[in-house]
This record gives structure tokens, sequence and C-alpha cells, in this order.
């Protein structure tokens, strides 16, 4: 089977192409590397033993794309291509409407060209919202709170009405949480363009300095409504947010999805982790104290943020994620490793 992955050499991409690969599908890979390096082709081809096709493109250059699409003929796309940053884009916000959306159009304009009406998405937790009422279940209507998880919703919403509007068309939007940690391989793991800005990689940066002098992390904000104060979030591994993808094209081929051919699936462990209970879990997988501050809140942060995951259970047969020890031994060994990867 033929699948398009549209920035498939990114963190949650990358780690998705390779496990493709590893089953046997046929697999071209349309990045335009801006949030990604070339390292990870390498990497993807070691890890996999096989190589897919990896086309340099901005999915908005829609003409180019659908040539690629015309060639290739993909049975089912898998769509990550975007910008990811919640902090980023209340600075941002242009940007993000632009490439997360404006993408979306453009690659949906080239499918019409050709045969392709299947589509699994890259969606977020983070269309949630802030809310007290946790775990969150799928039917909870969205609440963005930032532009990033805004372009999400929307996105969700185009895929839902293309789906009413034209039965050949069916998606699955997979919420994911906070995906982490990196391939057990040490191959093959989150390489950030410049420094990165999510929890995991900053910390593993962190404890992977030389002097322990600068072993420093700051934590945005400590007056949350959590039980330590800290935000709270799903530390979800990365190969099981790939495993879900993979699993996801298997229900694209069922018949009868619900409402008109679209349904969206929550992706997490189902628990809440703390931004201190995670720099604990780092310390302990890397041997290595960390010292503390305590800064101001980050725009657009929310308090908690986790998911009820009963559905993909049901839907993907996704069961035995991996824990939050083996989310940080993976991406300290990925750091130890690959020093340059995270920056
Ligand atoms: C987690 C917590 C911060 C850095 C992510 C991705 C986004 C999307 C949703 C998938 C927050 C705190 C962070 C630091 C800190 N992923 N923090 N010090 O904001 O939940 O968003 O998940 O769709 O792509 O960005 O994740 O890792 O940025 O922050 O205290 O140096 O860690 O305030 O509470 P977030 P994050």
């Amino acid at each position: 089977m033929r699948i398009l992955v549209t920035g498939g050499s990114g963190f949650v991409g990358s780690h998705t192409v390779a496990l493709l690969l590893d089953k046997g599908f046929d697999v071209t890979v349309v990045d335009n590397y801006s949030n990604s390096l070339v390292e990870a082709e390498g990497a993807i081809e070691r890890v996999a033993s096989a190589r897919p096709e990896f086309c340099r493109l901005d999915i908005r250059e829609t003409d180019e794309l659908q040539r690629i699409m015309a060639r290739v003929e993909p049975e089912v796309i898998i769509h990550f291509a975007g910008m990811k940053h919640v902090g980023e884009s209340t600075q941002l916000p242009q940007e993000y409407y632009d490439c997360n959306v404006g993408g979306m159009l453009s690659l949906l304009t080239a499918a019409r060209e050709t045969d392709t009406r299947k589509i699994v998405f890259s969606s977020s937790g983070s269309v949630y919202g802030e809310t007290n009422q946790l775990p969150i279940p799928e039917k909870r209507p969205h609440a963005p709170t930032n532009p990033y998880s805004t372009t999400k919703s929307v996105c969700e919403r185009i895929l839902s009405d293309l789906c009413t509007a034209d039965e050949s068309w069916s998606a699955v939007a997979l919420r994911y949480f906070n995906p982490a940690g990196a391939h057990p391989s040490g191959l093959l793991g989150e390489w950030c363009v410049g420094p990165p800005s999510n929890l995991l990689p900053r910390v593993i940066e962190a404890a992977a300095c030389e002097d322990p002098e600068d072993r420093k992390m700051v934590i945005h904000g400590d007056d949350f409504d959590t039980p330590d104060g800290t935000g709270v979030r799903d530390y979800v591994h990365v190969q099981d947010v790939a495993d879900a993808h993979v699993r996801a094209i298997e229900v694209l081929n069922q018949p009868g999805l619900p409402s008109g051919g679209f349904e969206a699936l929550n992706i997490g462990r189902g628990q809440g982790v703390s931004v201190r209970e995670l720099i604990v879990a780092v310390e302990q997988a890397s041997g290595r104290e960390l010292s503390i501050e305590v800064g101001p809140r980050r725009p657009g942060d929310v308090s908690a943020l986790y998911g009820d995951t009963s559905l993909a259970r049901d839907r993907l047969g996704l069961v035995d994620y991996r824990g939050l020890d083996q989310i940080c031994q993976d991406a300290w060994r990925f750091k130890s490793m690959h020093p340059n990867g995270y920056t």
C-alpha cells in the first residue's frame, strides 16, 4: 500500500515513517524541513532498513504537490506537516493559520485531482482548551486557547465537513497529547531546528550539560490548579503515537466510519504528569540532578490536559502504552548517542 506522509521528517512523522517501512508500506515523504533536519532521513533508513522517497516541498506549493500525488497515487495520506508550538503560535498567528490551515487546504486541493480520498490527520489534545473535567472524552466540544490549537480545531472541521459533503472521503483525526521520547535504538529521535520549546527535550538538554552548574530548568509557573502547582500533561511515547497512525490506516479501510466518514480519537496514556514529576523522571533516567527555578507562566498554557483514551483502545486496539520511565530512558539514550540532537 502506497502512503504519502507530509511532514515525515519531523519528530512524530519520522517515527511513523520508520514503522510504516517496517510493516512493508511504500512511503513517499513530503517535507519542507522547516522544523526537521535531514539527519532524520538517514536515521529512518538505519532504523527501518528501507528508504522512503523524500521530496523537499512545502505543501502549500499545490501544483507540485499535485504532480507528486498524481505520480505516487497514494492510497492514504498521513498529514503531519505544520507548525506545532503553543507559545510560538501566540506570537506568530498569521504564520500558523497560513501554514496549518492553508497547508491543509492545499493538500486537499491537490488530492482532489487524484483518487486519494483517505487521510489520517495529526491533530492535538490541545483543541479541548482549559477544562477541569478530566480525563477529556472525544465528544467534549472544542475550546482552543491559542492559535496553534485553533488551527488544529479548524482543520478537523474542514475534514469533517468534507467527509459529510463527499462520501468518497474518510478521515481519522488523532488528537495526541504530548508525544515524547525516542526510538529505543537511540538512532532516531527529536532533532529540533534551534533550541527545543517542549518540556522533555529541554529537560534532557539541561541534564546533558557537562558542567553540573549548567543543569538548570525553569518551570513556567507553579500556581496552576494542579496537585503540585505545575502544569500537567499526558506524555505519550512517540513510538505509541506512530503505532496509532499505522493502526488508523486499518480504521479507514473499515466500512461505516461514524459521523459521515470522520472520526477523532484521543491518543495518550490517559494519565496526567506534572512538570516536576517529569523532571524527577529524567533525573532518574540520566542519573543527574537538576536545579529548578520557577518563572512566570507561558502565554496560552492551560493547567492540565489529558484525555480519556478508551475509544482509541476500542477502535485501534491501543492498550499497552510505554510508561514514563521508558519515555525518559529512550530520550536520554538518543541524546547520549546524538550530542547535537534536540538542537
Ligand atoms: C508542557 C508543560 C509548560 C518548557 C505540546 C506541543 C504541541 C502539542 C501539544 C501535539 C507546560 C511546561 C515547558 C519549559 C516548563 N503537541 N514547560 N518549562 O505546551 O503542552 O504543547 O503539546 O499536538 O505541539 O507544543 O507542551 O512541552 O511545551 O509544555 O515548565 O522549559 O511544560 O508550561 O506546562 P504543550 P510543552
